[in-house]
């Protein structure tokens, strides 16, 4: 039943959002390159992925995804790396402690470069020249030589990625992400928010319940998992020459894998029916995503699910939805219910930054911090009502202290916007605003398991 694939199959269907590259050889040439380069992540490691976001599939499991909206030659830096790591894993550990679940961790790093926007032009000042499309794609400074799309930015980033990715790895396994390390950096941050007093305790029940552990002999230096993690990246699969490239056979088992990241996701804007980037995806054996706004119909998610995960693997979807705190009530129980009925297993994950874009006075794209969690506390509701877990959150965000989205414990005001404003495109979550979110999903986490055991 299912239509034949390759990894060029995209080729025959609708791409959007793709670049026009105004020579050809020279993409030729660069994917070429591409295809002999070593594959970034192993096939099995997204298999693990895939059996782990099974578990969230199941209830028994959170799905935490974050990093930067897009990632940039001039942000590349051990530090930029190091410290969204770290707030991913003391979000992390607040939130495990707090639910007593598992979490899942994927970074929005070491690979998402590419970005979809609004319209393919660009207007300043009367000049019009192309949009930027990401640093795999053209250069941010507005001047068409700049705009120009360069295939060898690929190759960029592909390096970039896989210099990214080893520290990852050795930051998870080298001793960095050990949990008593973690746990002293949340008591650092706390020290300085206003929040510090709700939260201390919190944070005192951690450590209590470390040096018990500690006491009773299960330390880093004799428990190895203490000082290890794993984490997975991702990023959105919307250049599809480069994906195309880095699309290989697995040598264990046939399947076709996208060896660039173990998560790829598509975006709201290339998820239409018939789309190439759907086509894409459909053949290739990692965990997938689907951003979900308001426009995504219940029957066209049904049909895309069957093309997708025709073989319905728990842990091979995962749906992100993106709707805007005044109508994800309105919107999410809809499709909820039609997945529900269907049987499709799929990890229901909230993605409260792209519904919550908006203008300040000041020029700046920001994104109010209340709204955010707003939706947040939507997304809770909904799956409660519906009797669903809220599996998951997907975050712009980054460990620096950044003044991007306006609110927060420490306050960021339209005013200050322009004191630290560092994104190549959407406003993220700095290190304070990311661990206050994380405290909220434990509370909301927290109920839910609650109410889970009250039912059982
Ligand atoms: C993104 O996640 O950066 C993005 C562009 O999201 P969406 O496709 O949901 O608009
Ligand atoms: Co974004």
């Amino acid at each position: 039943m299912a239509m034949s694939w390759a990894p060029d199959s995209w080729t025959k269907a609708e791409a959007r959002q793709l670049p026009d590259y105004p020579d050809a050889a020279a993409l030729d040439a660069a994917t070429h390159r591409l295809a002999t380069f070593p594959p970034l992540v192993f096939a099995g490691e997204a298999r693990n992925l895939t059996a782990d976001l099974a578990k969230v599939t199941e209830g028994k499991a959170f799905l935490l995804q974050g990093g930067d909206c897009a990632e940039s030659f001039a942000e590349f830096h051990a530090n930029n790396i190091r410290d969204t790591f770290r707030v991913i894993l003391q979000m992390a550990v607040v939130l495990t402690f707090a639910s007593k679940l598992p979490v899942v961790k994927v970074g929005r790093m070491a690979g998402q470069f590419a970005k979809p926007r609004s319209t393919p032009t660009e207007v300043i000042d009367g000049v019009e020249l192309p949009s930027y499309r990401g640093d795999n794609v053209n250069d941010i400074a507005f001047t068409p030589g700049s705009r120009l799309p360069d295939p060898e930015r690929m190759v960029r980033a592909y390096a970039q990625s896989a210099a990214t990715l080893n520290l990852l790895r050795a930051f998870a396994q080298g001793g960095y992400a050990n949990l008593h390390q973690v746990h002293r950096w949340t008591h650092d941050f706390m020290g300085r928010s206003p929040w510090a007093k709700k939260y201390a305790e919190t944070a005192d029940r951690i450590g209590e319940a470390l040096d018990f552990m500690e006491a009773c002999g299960i330390s880093p230096d004799t428990v190895p998992q203490l000082s290890q993690t794993t984490f997975y990246t991702s990023h959105e699969a919307l250049l599809l020459p480069f994906e195309q490239a880095l699309t290989r056979q697995d040598s264990l088992t046939g399947d076709w894998y996208d060896t660039s990241a173990h998560f790829l996701w598509i975006g709201d804007r290339t998820r239409f029916e018939g789309s190439a980037h759907v086509e894409f995806l459909r053949g290739i054996g990692n965990p997938i995503g689907v951003k979900c706004g308001p426009s995504l119909e219940p029957d066209a998610l049904l049909r895309m699910l069957d093309t997708l995960n025709p073989g319905r693997v728990p842990g091979r979807m995962t749906l992100i939805t993106r709707y805007g705190y005044d109508k994800i009530e309105a919107h999410l129980p809809r499709l909820v219910r039609a997945v529900t009925r269907e049987g499709h297993p799929v990890v229901w994950s909230c993605d409260p930054m792209h519904g919550n874009t908006v203008k300040a006075a000041t020029g700046y794209k920001t994104r109010p911090f209340d709204r955010i969690l707003a939706e947040v506390r939507g997304f809770f509701a909904v799956h409660r009502a519906e009797g669903t877990h809220a599996g998951g959150i997907h975050a712009e965000m980054t460990g620096q202290n950044v003044t991007e989205c306006t609110g927060g414990a420490i306050d960021v005001t339209e005013q200050s916007l322009a004191d630290r404003y560092h994104t190549h495109c959407d406003p993220r979550l700095n290190a304070g605003q990311s661990l206050e979110l994380a405290f909220l999903l434990a509370e909301m986490l927290n109920a839910e398991m609650a109410e889970r055991r009250k039912a059982a």
